[in-house]
């Protein structure tokens, strides 16, 4: 496969992430099989725009889909600072159950935040999702109720990750060449 200039090494492969997609979305599908109401989808923009278009595809339970946007990077390489809602919820959620989709958990703080935020808003249960889980750079407690793949503490890109908005279109997850950023 060509590998983008800014692409050290390519750790999952866009067949490897289909298929355990599938398999998440049976365990899901599973989860909330009997459940007595339709379950919110909450895709956390922009990086999980790839994930969730597969992810809901294999899903077989009733849901709808909604999003929220949250920042915690200031387009570098870490994050700056405490998380901010961007983009809210224009639907009322009380009692409803919500499954947030995210592309990746690193300190843990943005979705601890917007857990609290959603209880808040009167939410019944969240659970979440994420595709890609960097356990080593957890700062607060909160681990997803589904994790795709445990990464290194590296910067990755691509398969919705950006670097400065860029590289979410690359069709795999790979270890961004840190030397080449600018
Ligand atoms: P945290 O769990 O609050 O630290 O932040 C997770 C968010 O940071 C994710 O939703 C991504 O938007 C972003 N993020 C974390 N690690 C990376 C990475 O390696 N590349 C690109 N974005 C990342
Ligand atoms: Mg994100």
């Amino acid at each position: 496969m060509a590998h983008h200039p800014l692409i050290k090494e390519i750790i999952l492969t866009q067949d490897q992430i289909i298929s355990r997609t599938k398999e998440l979305a049976t365990d899901i599908s599973n989860y909330y099989a009997n459940n007595d109401s339709t379950v919110i989808l909450l895709g956390i923009l922009k990086g999980c725009i790839p994930f969730l278009a597969q992810f809901i595809m294999h899903l077989t339970i009733e849901c709808e889909i909604d999003f929220m946007a949250i920042a915690s990077f200031n387009g570098a390489t870490e994050a700056t600072s405490a998380p901010q809602i961007k983009m809210d919820l224009n639907q009322d959620i009380t009692n409803r159950d919500i499954l947030i989709i995210e592309d990746i958990i690193e300190s843990g703080s943005s979705l601890l935040m917007l857990r609290d935020y959603l209880f808040l808003k009167g939410a019944r249960s969240v659970k979440m999702v994420t595709l890609l889980d960097k356990f080593a750079g957890r700062k607060v407690d909160l681990n997803a109720d589904w994790t795709g793949f445990k990464v290194p503490q590296q910067f990755l890109v691509g398969y919705g990750l950006d670097y400065k908005e860029q590289l979410r279109n690359l069709p795999y997850v790979a270890i961004a060449d840190i030397s080449k950023l600018k």
